[in-house]
């Protein structure tokens, strides 16, 4: 059996863990808000409309972060549609995803939804159709303490308090020629400009994310940032990516090594955000915020330019495999070992929409994604261990895009790893990929101290069937199981399954 192995020293850490990295997303797309979130009259929901079982595995699964409302939808969103008494809002068409938008769901009820759901709300303005005056207008209804019209609005629509919405998007995805008012870079990067300067005069203690690229693959990646950047990196606080990984768009063992992109798409972004910091003299680091990454079979996704206008309409309701799960984990590995830049991330989305939860009229149902999402969001906690060079044996890649990048990279390796270490509260979490389909492996792992003490769970996921997959169904064809843990000590040896995304949660007391 082939063994991979390295040293963990927590004198050596890449940074502190970012709550902010274990952020999702909810837009107003086909069913994420409305029968996602929403539902007046669901035998769970409460007074407010909010489904009491969705709820529920928000808080299990310890989502901290929530963009919203888009996405593309936020580019023609006059969010003043969606405040006041329900009976008076508008019906609009929404151009982004060619549905009937209600407005029974707006910025109050998302801002009363993250408070139940202990989550940190993380708002976009619309940058596409609208401008500075709309961006600081509702940084105003939401933070500003009162005495203002807006702000006494706010109260007036049942928020006395101030929201202290912290966190801000310039927009979504302005490069883009499906974004509605899509913008060169010149153009959005004053406009992004303007709009942080004057929502930052509202309230200070903002802080504010330009729009990168929509994806590494886009023609001007790279300029883009560069050139954007050169206007408003005084304004912004992080700078956003984008990346969508289709399973259907490559072989298998390429799909497995999506993350070979995401770690290249980091790396070239930190470099521009850096070159751009050099350029404008300045003290401020930007962070990462990849505040869109998930598995998305983008390639089967075609919409009809003439589909019927509807509400709410199913769209984009992707079913994920034991396969895409695997992904999503090693994502997030490569997510945790960047803690240093990457500050906030959202897997996109939370609820029905390319989402590790999916509703129906009768409950709810845990995709394949959801457990190597949870796990990370329950145990990875403190700081992220260098682990320097994994000792792993490799395989070759056919992917295209890919390629490009191994070809500086060399090969994929076998097993993937990282390790958090939260001090204070005495624990460690390891988060583990096989990615051989064929074999187990051995992952040893040295520790020099803390020495763990105890396994308080070591659970895997791995099956024959790469295309396994949960449905209401059959809801759990591919859930956890417990995996025979090494004992706890200063050398661990882990057997991982072939095809496997493994956890260790850890005691070091
Ligand atoms: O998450 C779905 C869509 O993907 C978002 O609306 C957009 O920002 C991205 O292109």
């Amino acid at each position: 059996m082939s063994t991979a192995s390295f040293t963990v020293d927590p004198g050596f850490a890449v940074g502190a863990v970012d709550d902010r990295v274990f952020g999702s997303f909810v837009e107003h797309l086909g069913r994420c808000v409305y029968t996602g979130i929403y539902e007046p009259g669901h035998p769970t929901a409460d007074d407010n409309g909010f489904r009491g079982d969705v709820l529920a595995l928000v808080r299990e699964l310890g989502v901290t972060t929530v963009r919203y409302p888009g996405g593309n939808f936020v580019s023609g969103y006059d969010w003043e549609d969606g405040i006041g008494p329900r009976a008076e809002r508008p019906v609009r068409l929404d151009l982004a995803w060619r549905s009937i938008e209600t407005n029974q769901f707006g910025t109050d009820e998302f801002l009363r939804w993250t408070a139940l759901a202990g989550v940190e709300p993380m708002l976009a303005v619309n940058l596409g159709t609208r401008g500075v005056d709309e961006a600081r207008a509702l940084v105003e209804y939401c933070n500003h303490p009162g005495g203002t019209t807006r702000s006494d609005l706010r109260a007036a629509n049942g928020h006395a308090a101030p929201y202290g919405v912290p966190l801000w998007c310039l927009g979504n995805e302005m490069d883009g020629p499906w974004q509605i008012g899509q913008k060169t870079a010149t153009e959005y990067g004053r406009l992004a400009a303007e709009a942080g300067k004057a929502m930052k005069l509202v309230d200070p203690s903002i802080e504010l994310v330009a729009c990168g690229s929509s994806g590494r693959a886009m023609p001007t990646f790279g300029a883009w940032e560069a050139q954007v950047l050169e206007q408003c990196y005084d304004a912004v606080d992080h700078i956003s990516l984008h990346a969508y990984y289709d399973p259907e768009e490559t072989d298998v063992d390429s799909f497995l090594a999506s993350s070979v992109d995401m770690l290249a798409f980091i790396g070239s972004v930190v470099a521009t955000c850096d070159h751009a910091r050099a350029k404008a003299r300045s003290d401020k680091q930007l962070g990462l915020s990849f505040d869109e990454w998930n598995v998305w079979y983008l390639s089967g996704f075609h919409d009809e330019p003439d589909r019927p206008w509807a509400e709410h309409p199913r769209l984009i309701e992707d079913t994920y495999t034991l396969a895409d799960a695997v992904v999503v984990g090693t994502l997030l590995i490569t997510l945790l070992r960047n803690a240093d830049r990457v500050k906030i991330a959202c897997l996109a989305q939370l609820v029905n929409v390319i989402a590790p939860l999916m509703t129906n009229e009768k409950g709810t149902l845990r995709q394949t994604t959801y457990f190597p999402y949870a796990w990370a969001l329950q145990y990875a906690r403190g700081r992220v261990v260098d682990l320097g060079v994994v000792e792993s044996e490799v395989y070759p890649i056919k992917a295209q895009g890919l390629q490009r990048e191994l070809a500086r990279n060399d090969d994929v390796p076998f097993v993937d790893v990282t390790v958090t270490v939260d001090a204070p509260n005495k624990q460690a979490c390891v988060l583990m990929l096989n990615r051989d389909l064929e074999n187990e492996r051995e992952l040893v792992i040295e520790w020099q101290a803390p020495v763990p003490a105890k396994v308080l769970r070591c659970e895997t996921l791995t099956g024959t069937d790469l295309k396994a997959a949960n449905t209401f169904a059959q809801p759990t064809a591919v859930a956890p199981r417990p995996l025979d843990a090494p004992a706890p000590g200063a050398r661990m040896t882990f057997k991982l399954p072939p095809r496997s995304y493994t956890v260790a949660h850890l005691s070091t007391a």
